[in-house]
């Protein structure tokens, strides 16, 4: 399609039109014909619902194709729409939330389940997803962890370019979707871990920590990007010229599509940062923003100041062509429809091969916390009791899409499929709220079940609506009536193992000196039950490693593992003048990087080709890897630098590259990492990214606790 050639048939009007995006219920309308309540609220006239350029929110295959046809129908430039969905961590067959994915550490199953996902959901008719979302986050109250994969600028980084290229892989085959990745940028900072809050960070930070994810899937490819509800340093995201124009589409050569986020052109005025909706056009169309979500900022205004001369008509061309590109890449004009097809949207939904890719994913995501040799549980118990409120309920999390909470595998199912000879008993314990006080019968109730066992498995932690967008949360401790009950119950039965659900790091230092085995499954999805029942008796080896710390107490928040050391870092016995507190340690509950297995693994001591390398060579590190144990099993090399001198102080540690080994049971492997100058390079004191000479120390492990290094010299 000629896409230059349809632009100047299109008026100024229709052009604007089409740089708005609203719900699909406000382009079909209501039975009666009537346009339907959400465009009536927008005050939108038929002409401008029917330019409209795109919509969000289909209801599946069936809705999308009549979404289009009446919009094909109405649109006088015959322009197809663009269909775009918040497709998370799946459409229907969902695979955990992205902290698990974070905590999978295998970039392979990540592409993995974004394909699967892009398959299911252009079925249903879906071309461009608001995803990946990539914010990194320090803040476990946050509600948004959940959608993140945790708080490392490499780890987030490689999670973003796989999840890109799962999603998209070639864009011209229609059972691929365009990812749209988001929140652009740093909304993970917000302060206070309060949603949609302000950020206020230098340069530096900004550039070192939270903008690589983003820029990771914009070297990937991505086709779209999302600007964040957030003010950065008090310019809110979607006006943000210097962010949107200047680093992203001069920097970085982005030239696809950039969104808001759901009515933030509207909320600038609520900002304070412009004085009404004709303003919020003028500083976005400045910034380069391209599509408008749910409000109607831009086609209410744009022509009055083309008009008075304020706006350029050309700079709105430049949108409306970057949203007909897309739409030329995506095949639209050829097929509107795309791969809507009701049919083959059934078919795919919850099929063998989609599950076992998302049972797949549950497995990699969890992480054994602790293990006292309970785990794993014999496959001859004959009396097993399962308890919480959880333990029997879909633990799909939030943004689950079409998925159904009532299709995902309980935990007592997936046990239950696998044991089908033992007496399984239910009891739930408590209820599920949020700060709930203890219910004593429901304990006691627990307790006698308990007894009864030959082994009790114990869900705890969060619902799915207790994380996710505006679920902030103040207090991250459990509720003391899990507490409570964690303690009755592995009083009365010590071969305990307790699953925990979350969708944020959860303050567990109440109940980790109770429970005999305790891993964290987060929000599993669909194959949930059957994941973590294979896990518990065996049948799955466990080998995710954090992606977030778990502080020790929540007046920790916020703690990461890559902290500058300050002038006064905490050295051995603690001194009163030091950089901590009189109540509680530095330390983590368990540090980023940490995470138990069925096997045990013996990690050597690095060897160097060289000490030294200039900035033409590069250094290659070898380890020597072991598994001293009987169970084949995944260990997680993990490399992390320290800079030790530089014009600006470095974190203590830095993950800069990793790599998944398996090995059989006794089986030992040399994995090697090759260093180089890139690996070494920061946002030096003067603006230039690169490496400065000097002493680097260099760690490789399997958690980031580790204290072992070798000094490295950039010469
Ligand atoms: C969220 C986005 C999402 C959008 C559309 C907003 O409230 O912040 O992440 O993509 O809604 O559903």
């Amino acid at each position: 399609m000629d896409v230059k050639a349809l632009l100047n048939q299109m008026t100024l009007e229709q052009k604007v039109a089409h740089l708005s995006q609203f719900i699909a219920r406000c382009i079909v309308h209501d039975e009666g014909g009537d346009i339907t309540g959400p465009s009536r609220n927008l005050s939108l006239t038929d002409e401008e619902l029917a330019s409209c350029g795109s919509v969000l929110n289909v209801a599946g295959a069936e809705h999308s194709i009549a979404t289009q046809k009446r919009h094909l129908e109405m649109d006088p430039n015959k322009i197809p729409l663009l269909i775009m969905h918040d497709v998370i961590h799946g459409w229907r067959t969902l695979y955990p939330i992205q902290l698990g994915l974070g905590a999978t550490w295998d970039t392979d199953i990540v592409e993995r389940c974004s394909r699967m996902s892009a398959r299911e959901a252009s079925a249903g008719g879906v071309h461009v997803t608001f995803a990946p979302m990539v914010d990194l986050v320090r803040d476990a109250r946050w509600g948004r962890n959940m959608e993140s994969c945790g708080e490392d600028p490499y780890l987030c980084a490689r999670m973003s370019e796989a999840q890109v290229k799962g999603f998209q892989g070639d864009l011209g085959d229609k059972t691929s979707v365009c990812a749209c990745v988001k929140h652009f940028a740093a909304y993970g900072a917000a302060e206070g871990g309060r949603d949609y809050n302000s950020v206020d960070m230098s340069e530096h930070t900004l550039r070192e920590y939270y903008l690589p994810a983003y820029k990771a899937a914009v070297d990937a490819g991505v086709g779209m990007v999302m600007a964040s509800f957030n003010t950065i340093n008090g310019v809110p995201s979607i006006a943000n010229k210097w962010l949107l124009d200047d680093i992203l589409r001069g920097e970085w050569g982005f030239n696809g599509p950039i969104i808001s986020d759901y009515s933030a052109f509207r909320e600038l005025k609520n900002h304070g940062f412009s004085t009404g909706n004709k303003e919020s056009a003028r500083l976005a169309i400045e910034a380069t923003a391209d599509i408008e979500m749910m409000s109607n900022c831009y086609v209410k205004n744009l022509c009055e100041l083309v008009a008075e001369g304020v706006v350029k008509e050309s700079q709105i061309d430049e949108c409306v062509l970057r949203i007909l590109e897309l739409k030329n890449k995506l095949g639209l004009f050829e097929n509107p429809y795309r791969n809507a097809d009701p049919e083959l949207e059934k078919a795919l939904a919850l099929c063998e091969e989609h599950r076992a890719i998302v049972r797949e994913a549950a497995e990699k995501s969890a992480v054994l916390l602790k293990n006292d040799g309970v785990l794993p549980l014999s496959a001859d118990l004959t009396k097993i009791a399962i308890i919480g409120p959880y333990a029997n309920m879909g633990m799909i999390g939030a943004w689950a899409c079409h998925g159904i909470a009532d299709e995902a595998v309980t935990v007592y199912e997936g046990v239950r499929a696998l044991n089908p000879n033992a007496t399984i008993t239910l009891a739930e314990g408590f209820k599920g709220d949020l700060n709930e006080e203890p219910d004593y019968k429901m304990i006691k109730e627990a307790v006698k079940v308990a007894k009864k066992a030959q082994a009790v498995i114990l869900c705890i932690g969060e619902l799915s609506e207790q994380s996710g967008e505006a679920r902030s949360r103040a207090d991250i401790n459990m509720s003391k009536a899990q507490i409570e009950l964690v303690k009755e119950v592995c009083k009365a039965n010590k071969n305990t193992v307790c699953v925990v659900f979350n969708g944020r790091p959860i303050i567990l230092t109440d109940i980790i000196d109770t429970v005999p085995a305790i891993f964290t499954a987060w929000q599993p999805g669909t194959e949930g039950g059957n994941a973590i029942a294979n896990l518990i008796f065996g049948k799955a080896n466990f080998e995710g490693k954090l992606p977030m710390t778990f502080p020790r107490h929540q007046g920790q928040v916020p703690l990461y593992y890559n902290y500058l050391n300050t002038g006064r870092p905490v050295v051995g016995a603690k001194d009163r003048f030091y950089s901590g507190y009189i109540d509680e340690t530095n330390d983590p509950l368990f540090p980023f990087g940490y995470g138990l297995s069925y096997s045990s693994f013996e990690i050597g001591k690095p060897e160097f080709s060289a000490n030294e390398m200039t900035r033409e060579d590069s250094v290659t590190v070898s380890i020597k890897v072991k598994n001293t144990s009987d169970v084949a099993g995944k260990a997680t090399l993990q490399l992390y630098i320290r800079d030790l001198y530089a014009s600006l102080t470095r974190p203590v540690k830095e993950l800069k590259a990793f790599k998944k080994l398996s090995l059989d049971a006794g089986e030992e492997q040399t994995v090697s990492f090759e260093i180089t100058e890139e690996m070494l390079k920061f946002h030096t004191a003067s603006g230039k990214y690169e490496a400065e000479n000097g002493e680097f120390r260099i760690f490789v492990s399997d958690c980031s606790n580790t204290e072992e290094y070798a000094t490295l010299i950039l010469k």
